[in-house]
């Protein structure tokens, strides 16, 4: 949720901030802006939309410091006005966050200010003009100090060439380039710029200047902090001959299945430690990361009879959870930058109980709230719907789950190794097409699922509604009588996964059900002689046998492709759902 971009070097920064913000993109696309300091002055281009709206401008923009902005809105629409950066006097500032109290602070400190945007960030550049001292860090501390709230921001001044850079409970990055130095949101936007990054801890403060950087902890004291290999590769960032990341992360599916259970093994005994008189087991998440924490739950109470649950992150922290010294947290994670799970993390923790965080990102603050990591190497995900991601969170969590039941993973990667194959076969498989077509004109899908299917089914609920924009629900095959079968009519699309051959014939009843209510039936299974029996009737993907647990990992690319395929038909973006942003950073 919005991407920040500073550049302090010998370069002409504007050039290198947009192709920054352009690798940020995915944070937000409500608005974009660029603001470069030369010989005193400010110059700054802004504009609502997508980040391409301003590079005709930016080309136009010179010197050799500067901020850039991709905005998310959260305070104000998203409009000219509301587009960072934002400026007061001397001072002009990008800002990812939310300021709690800026109407407050407005109050209380800037009567009278003649404001031009309605967003709590413009409130922070005016106290910096308001209170700026001559010393800078003092001035950036002073007013950092009266921020309710979130931040992560980068600052700069026409009377300087340095960029000066904070945060508190949303991520800011400082890269080491050749010829200048860095400040961002997020690693991609410093690939093939920097091989080495330093994570600014909550408080920290960075001047950045073209020959160094110097960090200060809260109390302005000097600190160093790590330098960090940056594992964002340009390459990875390349569409290739996609034309969307949907589909090329899609078709990464099985490279991130099979390097997420390589992975593992130089983290299992740390695990197994951890996991030491383990009772109970929750597993949490947001979107995409709780639906395979449903999973996971599955996993760990078959394999493990072990009590598990699985629970949504914001839910989770307001409910007054029951943790005690032996419950494991399983933080599920993404980008690891989730507010809502990295909150529930720190929560578990200040209540004795131990977090395992499963996450694709390896230095976010999730990271570092959790007692072990399982990795989830999926690689750099920019579009917006998670689809390599879940694949990999399924593989992380289908292994700790064996560890969870003291199974050496061994096994458990000789099951998984045939995975990749088969996912390889689920990306050539014919049919999704024609249910496109038949998602596309529907008033509304329902797909539906039994057990471990019906976790796969809430998947495909939301990445169809995400990308496509068509109504969605994932229901339980067992429920759709009880209410949702009033929803049937010519104009509905029932999408039934059937993987469990024990529950198949009553998974079957729900097709039926459906068919007798003239709506429209796919159906996602490996069950014998389903083909036959539907024959005319419903539209069946066959996917391919496999060990019964791991069907998850071949019915989500289903999905995915369902997902992707309808949105193209309907002309939507899929990479850049309207409203939404990859990583929320706010609650
Ligand atoms: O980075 P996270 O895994 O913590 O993100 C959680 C959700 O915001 C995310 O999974 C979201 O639901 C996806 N866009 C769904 O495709």
């Amino acid at each position: 949720m919005c991407g920040i971009v500073g550049y302090c070097g010998k370069r002409n920064a504007s050039e290198i901030i947009y192709k920054g913000l352009k690798q940020l993109e995915y944070r937000g696309y409500d608005s974009a802006g660029i603001a470069v300091v030369s010989d005193g002055t400010v110059s700054a281009v802004k504009k609502q939309g997508r980040v391409a709206n301003i590079e005709a401008e930016a080309k136009a923009l010179r010197g050799n410091v500067g901020i850039g902005h991709t905005r998310w809105a959260t305070h104000g629409k998203p409009s000219d006005e509301n587009a960072h950066p934002h400026s007061s006097g001397k001072f002009t500032l990008v800002h990812n966050g939310i300021i709690e109290n800026y109407d407050e602070l407005k109050a209380r400190y800037l009567c009278g200010e003649k404001f031009s945007s309605d967003t709590d960030s413009e409130v922070i550049v005016k106290l910096l003009d308001k209170f700026y001292n001559g010393d800078i860090l003092a001035t950036v501390k002073k007013v950092t100090d009266m921020l309710k709230g979130s931040y992560a921001l980068v600052i700069i001044c026409a009377d300087f060439d340095w960029l000066v850079v904070t945060k508190r409970a949303n991520p800011a990055i400082i890269g080491y380039g050749e010829d200048g130095n860095f400040a961002a949101s997020d690693a991609p936007a410093l690939a093939g710029y920097c091989k080495e990054i330093t994570v600014l801890q909550d408080g920290d403060f960075a001047l950045l200047t073209a020959d160094g950087v110097s960090i200060f902890d809260c109390n302005l004291q000097g600190v160093i902090r790590e330098r960090l290999i940056n594992l964002a590769e340009p390459a990875s960032l390349e569409l290739g001959d996609c034309p969307y990341y949907m589909l090329k992360e899609i078709r990464e599916v099985p490279a991130s299945v099979e390097r997420t259970y390589l992975a593992y093994v130089s983290v299992e005994s740390r695990i197994k430690r951890i996991l030491k008189d383990v009772k109970r087991v929750i597993v949490t998440g947001c979107g995409t990361a709780y639906n395979s924490g449903l999973i996971a739950k599955r996993y760990i109470e078959c394999f493990a009879s072990i009590p598990a649950e699985a629970e949504i992150a914001g839910e989770f922290r307001y409910k007054n959870p029951i943790i005690t010294g032996d419950t494991i947290v399983i933080a599920v994670s993404q980008s690891g930058e989730t507010a809502d799970t990295v909150e529930a993390a720190k929560l578990a923790r200040s209540m004795g109980g131990k977090v395992i965080a499963v996450t694709n990102a390896p230095y976010s603050e999730l990271t570092r709230q959790a007692d072990a990591v399982v990795p989830v190497e999926a690689g750099s995900e920019i579009c917006v719907a998670a689809t390599k991601s879940y694949t990999g969170q399924i593989t992380a969590l289908y292994l700790l789950a064996n560890t969870i039941a003291g199974i050496n993973s061994t096994e458990a990667v000789r099951r998984l190794s045939v995975m990749p194959e088969l996912c390889n076969k689920m990306l050539e498989c014919k049919g999704i097409d024609a249910i496109a077509d038949m998602c596309a004109r529907s008033s509304g899908v329902y797909f539906l699922g039994r057990d471990i299917d019906y976790a796969v089914a809430l998947e495909g609920s939301l990445k169809l509604k995400e990308v496509s924009y068509v109504p969605s629900e994932g229901y339980p095959a067992g429920e759709l009588k009880h209410g949702t079968l009033a929803l049937m009519d010519i104009k509905a699309v029932a999408v039934v996964i059937i993987t469990n051959e024990q529950l198949a014939g009553k998974s079957e009843n729900a097709v039926e059900q459906v068919l007798s209510r003239r709506g429209k039936v796919a159906v996602i299974s490996n069950v014998d002689g389903i083909e036959k029996r539907l024959q005319g009737r419903a539209e069946v993907i066959k996917i391919p046998e496999c060990d019964k647990y791991l069907s998850p990992l071949l019915t989500a690319v289903a999905v995915q492709l369902l997902a992707y395929k309808t949105a193209l038909l309907l002309e939507r973006d899929p990479d850049k759902p309207r409203n939404l942003a990859k990583s929320v950073t706010v609650e």
